[in-house]
């Protein structure tokens, strides 16, 4: 008699991890498509990243996302990088095989497809503003710039924090794409896709731009969630801006995820739906 099949296993780790939805989203993705694999939350200790990975490897785990606060230990454990890995400075999903460990970062990559394919907004020669120049904005760069926009601004409170990433950016564009760094009062002109890539909302403000960068078609984009609009939809909402939350890049940088790990893309709109419908 053969052997059941045993199911391969997969976790998150951060800390806190409690209130992670990535269970849920990788369940529904696994029976979906029929793939034998089993997902669990794992808290490690602040101090204990490297050795959770560790154990859970040796104990037959086949990959992780990693969160709050990891991606960095995750990027230096890693011993080989996706190109967008490498440009965000930071990975959110690990792959296991008997000699290395593969750093991805699915953030960047969730954060368009829940733009171009979800909300239909094409990022081709459109005049995008990134707010932040933390981790966040940091992930979305080399996704963003694939996208070829005519002009990307990045304005940050820390201004030398984004003409950082300019730099960083300009070394990976791709064709004819403006890219500037710009004080918050300083910036002009209408944008086709305003990205909050700030924790401003964490604390319910509002980085100080003006309304007149919003047009009745501009794509404001929050990166964070929750059952409440964040402060920066709310500003954007009463500039009569098209509205959209972090909800569709959680779902999505998932599905990337998956497909890294399973071979297998899986569809994210019911998914979506679902998480929304038990948001609110
Ligand atoms: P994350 O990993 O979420 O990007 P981070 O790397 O700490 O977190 O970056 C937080 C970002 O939000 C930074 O761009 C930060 O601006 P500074 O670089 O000037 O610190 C920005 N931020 C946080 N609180 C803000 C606020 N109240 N208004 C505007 N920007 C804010």
């Amino acid at each position: 008699m053969s052997n059941p099949v045993e199911n391969d296993q997969y976790a998150v780790i951060g800390n806190p991890i409690a209130h992670s939805k990535s269970p849920a989203i990788h369940g529904r993705f696994a029976a979906q498509s029929g793939q034998r694999m089993e997902y669990q939350r794992l808290l490690a200790p602040l101090d204990g990243f490297a050795l959770c990975v560790s154990a859970f490897r040796a104990g037959g785990g086949k990959g992780v996302n990693v969160t709050v606060p990891f991606k960095l230990e995750a990027f230096a454990l890693a011993t080989r990088l996706t190109p967008r890995a490498q440009v965000a400075g930071a990975v959110n999903t690990l792959k296991f095989d008997d000699e290395n460990i593969l750093g991805d970062n699915t953030d960047g990559i969730g954060l368009v497809s829940d733009i171009v394919r979800n909300a239909g907004v094409s990022l081709e020669n459109k005049r995008i503003l990134l707010l932040g120049a933390g981790g966040a904005a940091r992930g979305v760069l080399l996704p963003v710039l694939s996208e070829r926009p005519s002009e990307l601004v990045i304005a940050n409170r820390t201004v030398s924090k984004a003409q950082q990433l300019v730099e960083l950016a300009t070394a990976h564009k791709q064709g004819e794409v403006l890219i500037s760094a710009c004080e918050w009062s300083q910036l002009s002109g209408k944008f086709d896709v305003i990205i909050n890539a700030t924790s401003a909302s964490l604390s319910d403000e509002v980085p100080p731009i003006s309304g007149d960068l919003f047009a009745a078609h501009t794509l404001a984009y929050d990166m964070m969630y929750g059952a409440q609009m964040t402060s920066f939809l709310r500003f954007a909402q009463s500039q009569g801006a098209v509205l959209r939350d972090g909800l569709g890049m959680l779902v999505e940088q998932a599905a990337e995820a998956f497909y890294l790990w399973r071979g297998v893309r899986p569809e994210t709109a019911a998914v979506l739906a679902d998480m929304r419908h038990a948001l609110e």
